[in-house]
């Protein structure tokens, strides 16, 4: 047993009666526990749905605000909506556990990104340092429920850090497919140190996931993808835990980094189900952002999502360095229906938010500050007011890429805004007050 277990037992008047999972394409319907990676009938992504809880409204967000206070059970951040994520998770959850995060203000970051309200939900705080645990409690949790004997991803880096640190409490093999040379140093480290069999595939993102999509079919892996719709569960509780973490007051928008355009979805499911429970009054609108050289889904935005353009991405923020995002129809939906917008930022514009967002003291890693520049970009065209109450979500943590940060403040030429190089010096006490009085 796991220490989320307890929630998932704990208010029986909220549980629902029976989850099952859906075609978003064709509504073909399937069983919870149907270990499908895509629709058989049609190809299309699959989507959980879950009998509405019992209780809406005030009496369900009362339910929500005692679990903060139950103890060791409802420590998660994502099990304490269980009604919303998986209501049978039962003796099965695995949880480390996760979510929790703060949503920060700072003054620094707020008048950067020219919006006084602007506040920073900070997912590198989950336990392996990025809003991918809370996808993965729920795909490993799921994993467990249908006896999963191994697991796999295709990543970028967070989500095998992810999948390899809860693969690993659960007991359970886990592959990962990433791609060679082009994963941040501690999110490689972590997933060598979680233990996962690390594969480095001579190509990009999108060929370790068309790989990682045949191996799991041949080999009958569970595929943890966030493709998955477990994972999407999981993390829909970013945009859950905020608003709770805001007394339920939507913001004006959430703001968010987009690749594999996975989280993008999760959000509009997430604000579509609160919406319809009665748990808020209105819907924030979703502005997600990608990079310049990644930005295959800003550009369909731009045609009103009448093309689907493949890309080959190029950005420094390897996280988001997607060309043929897999969550893309999704994505759409969840834009369409919060009236959201798809705009992008250029890498030198990413790495001033990040070096702002860090020596604000809060650090980020590159595609997460996608957000705090998206939001900058965005008031400059008008679209964002500065009056606005916005949320940006930090998807990562400031060590993930310690090669982006170190190369930005010390091998940059000429040194951009916000360098902050380190001063080598003689071991001398004049060397000391000679640096303190040039300021170099
Ligand atoms: N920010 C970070 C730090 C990420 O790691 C990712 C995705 C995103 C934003 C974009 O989220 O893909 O749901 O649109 N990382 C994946 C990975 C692709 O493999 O770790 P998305």
């Amino acid at each position: 047993m796991t220490s989320a277990t307890s929630a998932t037992s704990a208010t029986s008047a909220t549980t629902p009666r029976a989850s099952y999972q859906r075609c978003a394409t064709c509504g073909t319907q399937y069983s919870d526990t149907d270990a499908l990676a895509r629709c058989v009938s049609c190809g299309g992504l699959l989507e959980v749905v879950h009998a509405p809880p019992l209780l809406r409204g005030a009496e369900l967000r009362a339910v929500f605000a005692a679990r903060r206070s139950d103890g060791p059970g409802s420590s998660s951040g994502v099990w304490r909506y269980h009604e919303l994520v998986l209501p049978n998770g039962g003796a099965h959850v695995v949880s480390h556990p996760e979510g929790n995060t703060p949503l920060l203000a700072r003054d620094r970051v707020s008048s950067y990104a020219g919006v006084s309200g602007l506040l920073l939900k900070h997912e590198g705080h989950n336990p392996t340092g990025s809003f991918k645990d809370r996808g993965m409690t729920v795909g490993v949790t799921q994993a467990r429920r249908i006896g999963a004997r191994a697991v796999a991803c295709a990543s970028t880096g967070n989500t095998s850090a992810s999948l390899a640190a809860y693969a690993a409490q659960a007991g359970i093999p886990a592959l990962v497919f990433v791609p060679a040379g082009q994963v941040a140093t501690g999110k490689l480290a972590q997933s060598l140190a979680y233990g996962a069999r690390t594969l480095l595939v001579k190509g990009d993102f999108d060929a370790c996931l068309s790989l990682v999509q045949q191996a799991s079919e041949r080999l009958g892996i569970y595929l943890l993808n966030s493709i998955n719709p477990f994972r999407i569960e999981g993390q829909k509780t970013i945009a859950i835990e905020a608003l709770e973490q805001l007394g339920w007051d939507a913001p004006d928008w959430l703001v968010l980094p987009a690749g594999n355009l996975g989280n993008t979805a999760a959000f509009g499911k997430a604000l579509r189900e609160v919406h319809e429970l009665g748990l808020i009054d209105r819907v924030p609108r979703i502005a997600a952002i990608q990079a310049e050289g990644a930005a295959p889904f800003a550009s369909s935005f731009r045609h009103d999502f009448t093309t689907r353009p493949k890309v080959k991405a190029e950005t420094v923020a390897t996280a988001i360095k997607i060309g043929d995002p897999a969550s893309f129809d999704r994505a759409v939906q969840a834009i369409r229906s919060t009236n959201g917008v798809v705009s992008t930022v250029s890498d030198a514009e990413i790495l001033d938010a990040k070096a702002v967002v860090d020596a604000s003291g809060v650090g980020c890693e590159p595609a997460s500050a996608a957000s705090v520049a998206g939001v900058r970009r965005l008031v400059k065209e008008g679209i964002i007011r500065p009056s606005d109450r916005v949320v940006a979500v930090l998807t990562g943590h400031v060590l993930k890429d310690p090669g982006a940060l170190l190369r930005y403040h010390q091998e940059t030429d000429p040194p951009p805004q916000f360098a902050n190089p380190p001063v080598e010096i003689e071991p001398t006490i004049e060397a000391v007050e000679r640096v303190l009085a040039t300021g170099d």
